[in-house]
């Protein structure tokens, strides 16, 4: 690490204990990582929340034979006003499609977008990660 602040922080002792269960179950090597990774979470979320860039990555699993749905899950990318960044493909079986969809644009239609097509009939499972880049 180039540069760091240091301070203190008091807590009551319940707080801590999470906060050390909280790293123990995590993984993390000291309270000063987790505690990093929590304030850039916070950071992020309230970036996101205020309307900035988001880059998500819409996963979903579908069947690729239900009618309409390749068309609709294209229309839905072309006219979403959002960057379609990269898109993956993925056969899993002689119905089941997994594609990840990585989009970049203003939170607010990312997330729009990613609903649309979560929404859709014929898609099965979705979830969307989103990263808000600094
Ligand atoms: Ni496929």
């Amino acid at each position: 690490m180039a540069h760091v602040a240091r301070f203190s922080v008091s807590m009551e002792p319940d707080l801590l204990a999470g906060l050390d269960g909280y790293c123990g179950e995590k993984g993390y090597p000291n309270r000063s990582e987790a505690v990093r990774d929590l304030v850039r979470e916070a950071l992020a979320a309230r970036r996101l929340e205020s309307g900035g860039v988001m880059v998500g990555a819409v996963t979903i699993l579908y069947d690729h034979h239900h009618p309409g749905l390749v068309e609709r899950l294209l229309a839905l990318q072309h006219d979403g006003g959002v960057d379609i960044l990269a898109n993956t493909h993925l056969h899993l079986d002689h119905h089941n499609c997994l594609e990840v969809i990585i989009a970049r644009g203003a939170a607010a239609d990312v997330r729009r977008m990613a609903d649309r097509i979560i929404a859709l009939k014929g898609v099965a499972q979705g979830d969307v990660v989103a990263i808000a880049p600094p």
